[in-house]
């Protein structure tokens, strides 16, 4: 028994050692030390001995399982640690590296303006109309016809306005100003609601003209509304959107579905005086046309005459865009150039 035992010991120590992780380890322990192990074999045999044999013996055994337990202690620290440290090594990270270059995704100046002037008409009571609700490919009923348009009027000629193959009087809208017939079709008075979007011209492109361009239409119908409450509305949005000391100008225009219509200035933003290349030494620049909605549109719609009446507006955005920022090149929106857009 005591020779046995002394092969234990001597097994366990070699093994003990050998063990290159905590799980081997583990093993070792279980071979030797646990219930079932070889040690508990032969305490479980000590009662065959002679009472001497037994206390000799069976002091022995606590002594090795006393002697195993300290060193699988100590080399279960040892292995531990080793682990710990290779993981540290494996998983460390380096601070120093330079990053990965993510750039950043901007917002289209053109969407800006767009967001910057919606803004402006909600502060102002106005409602924004879902672009879904008004579009681009129109027919020519909404973009002409309800909009007061005679049948012959040059804006519908071929070279203004785009048709399509597809189906008879669908047009790509030249305006948003459909959006006042869909809306007026949509809603009965009180109506304050504007829409941004796109519209399409025939046109050959220049540094001042895109066959593709944005505008924002306005729209205001109700009891006693005159003219005094357009400029007054129009007014207030080029002093928040231009900044406060900027005058306006109202000149008289012309427009199917507006009666009176006018065009409506503000004073040149980049004025060198008599040369100026923006507003060509006129000291005014045009931002949008507006009018009292003509009564055959009211009539068109339905809408009684008698009790209401409304105003409208369309402005460019592109426009709006160009003279904030004093850009020359009405292209460069659509270039996609990052020079130009980062700039924003
Ligand atoms: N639709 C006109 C244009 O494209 C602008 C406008 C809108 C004028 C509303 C008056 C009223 O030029």
């Amino acid at each position: 028994m005591k020779e046995k035992l002394e092969l234990i010991l001597n097994n366990a120590t070699q093994e003990i050692n050998n063990s290159q992780s905590v799980q081997e380890l583990d093993d070792v322990k279980l071979k030797y030390l646990s219930r079932k192990g070889e040690l508990n074999s032969i305490k479980k045999n000590l009662k065959d001995l002679s009472d001497e044999e037994k206390r000799v013996v069976g002091s022995l055994a606590n002594s090795v399982s006393n002697k195993l337990e300290e060193l699988i202690s100590i080399k279960n620290n040892q292995l531990y640690k080793k682990e710990l440290n290779r993981k540290l090594e494996e998983e460390r990270i380096d601070i120093t590296l330079p990053a990965d270059y993510r750039p950043h995704g901007k917002v289209h100046p053109l969407t800006q303006t767009i967001n910057e002037i919606t803004e402006i008409f909600q502060g102002l009571g106005f409602s924004i109309m879902p672009q879904e609700d008004s579009p681009e490919v129109e027919t020519e009923y909404i973009n002409f016809d309800m909009l007061n348009f005679p049948p012959n009027h040059p804006a519908r000629d071929m070279q203004d306005t785009f048709y399509t193959k597809t189906a008879p009087n669908v047009i790509l809208r030249s305006q948003t100003s459909g959006a006042q017939i869909r809306q007026m079709l949509h809603q009965a008075p009180p109506i304050r609601v504007i829409s941004p979007g796109r519209v399409y011209r025939c046109e050959s492109v220049s540094a001042r003209k895109n066959n593709l361009f944005h505008q924002i239409e306005g729209l205001m119908v109700d009891k006693d509304i005159t003219f005094a409450d357009l400029k007054g509305i129009l007014n207030e949005f080029v002093r928040i959107y231009f900044g406060s000391a900027r005058p306006t100008r109202f000149r008289a225009s012309y427009f199917p579905f507006t009666e009176p219509s006018a065009e409506v200035d503000v004073q040149c933003i980049m004025c060198s005086g008599k040369g100026c290349r923006t507003c060509s030494g006129t000291g005014w620049l045009e931002v949008l046309g507006a009018g009292m909605v003509h009564a055959n549109v009211l009539r068109n719609v339905g809408i009684d005459t008698e009790t209401y009446s409304g105003f409208a507006f369309g402005m460019g955005v592109e426009r709006l865009t160009m003279l904030k920022y004093a850009i020359n090149d009405i292209r460069l929106f659509f270039n996609n150039d990052m020079r130009f857009l980062n700039q924003f």
